[in-house]
């Protein structure tokens, strides 16, 4: 009795052994062997021509063009962008599978459990085993299937590099001073609200108040949604109207504003949120993100939070009809700072 408790503490369950092997199809049929062999070819071979389809998709299929499915409205193009990718990893993985499952080795091997540390001898014989696995591969004798797996793993590198095209021209100086440093306000475009679009005449604005606004020559291109939305993203204005001798205004920005009337970029120079959060008594402006707070009567100079240069200011004046216009464009880029960004012209509390 006391010795089958023993027994019983040292394997508590009993060792079933190892399986009897069973040979496959390919193992023991050549022709079956060979079958296999092609399926696994065939899967890898698929998968470069998957992708130069990704690609010419990519560069020849319209993106106007759209798919209806099962009440579903959604771009070709990045329907049979999803497909033709889906189904290269996928077929990598099924030739992989099929590989392992037909064509390997399939010696079964029964591993004693031992401490977690690993000695030399461990090391080495796992080492053993590694080489064991790559000749059981069967690669050295496969040849066909080492070739289309060394072509179709660098073809899965084109549906994942080509969509970077999409993030627009490499962003050099030229590209940067054309695009995201420069806005459409120009000298003598009118501000307009940005719900009438009505032009603003300085006399109808009160001290304290805050207006959002935009260049009147946005509506130039509202044949062009999408000019338009890169556009108004970067143009974006507030005004606001401060008691003149309750604000700082620097020599060099004296003719900037017109009666305590000042203008500046909505887009916050933390990371781009647009603002518009303002404090008629502090002349605060807060940004919601993360609490940037830029101090409109001392030229836009960050008080709190994370932003690490000044609101830019719109210089603007009147037309000869007392409508708002810009003086200029900007004099610095709006938005977000970025490293490439020239800071030298940004303006820091104090400067004249
Ligand atoms: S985006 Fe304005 S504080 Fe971060």
């Amino acid at each position: 009795m006391s010795s089958d408790l023993e027994v019983t503490r040292s394997h508590p369950v009993p060792d079933p052994g190892i399986p009897e092997h069973v040979e496959r199809w390919a193992d023991v049929d050549p022709e079956a062997s060979r079958r296999a062999e092609r399926q696994v070819a065939a899967c890898f071979g698929a998968v470069p021509v998957l992708a130069l389809g990704f690609v010419a998709v990519y560069f020849f299929m319209p993106r106007t063009w759209a798919v209806q499915f099962a009440g579903l409205h959604a771009s070709a193009q990045h329907t049979w962008l999803g497909l033709l990718g889906g189904v290269a990893v996928l077929l990598v993985g099924v030739g992989a599978v099929q590989w392992a499952r037909l064509i390997m080795g399939d010696h079964e091997i029964s591993e004693e459990r031992h401490p977690a540390g690993s000695n030399t001898a461990d090391r080495e014989e796992v080492l053993g085993d590694v080489d064991e696995g790559i000749a059981q591969s069967d690669l050295p004798r496969r040849k066909l299937i080492g070739n289309t797996l060394k072509i179709a793993l660098p073809a899965l590198a084109l549906p994942a590099l080509v969509p970077l095209l999409d993030m627009g021209p490499w962003p050099g100086p030229g590209t940067r001073a054309a695009t995201i440093e420069t806005t459409i306000w120009s000298v003598g475009v009118h501000l307009v609200t940005d719900v009438t679009y009505k032009r603003i005449k300085a006399t109808d604005m009160v001290v304290g108040e805050l207006v959002n606004a935009e260049p009147e020559n946005i509506q130039d291109l509202n044949n062009d949604p999408a000019a338009k939305a890169s556009a108004i993203a970067k143009a974006a204005i507030i005004i606001v109207r401060m008691e003149p001798s309750t604000i700082k205004i620097p020599q060099s920005r004296k003719d900037w504003q017109v009666d305590g009337i000042l203008c500046y970029s909505k887009i916050c120079t933390h990371v781009g949120c647009p603002i518009s959060l303002w404090e008629q008594q502090t002349h605060h402006l807060l940004c919601p993100c993360h609490q940037s707070t830029f101090d409109l009567g001392n030229s836009g100079v960050v008080v709190f939070g994370p932003a690490a240069r000044s609101l830019p200011q719109l210089p603007i004046t009147t037309d000869s009809e007392g409508y708002l216009v810009a003086r200029s464009g900007f004099t610095v880029p709006v938005g977000p700072s970025y490293f490439e960004r020239d800071s030298n012209h940004d303006y820091q509390d104090g400067d004249n």
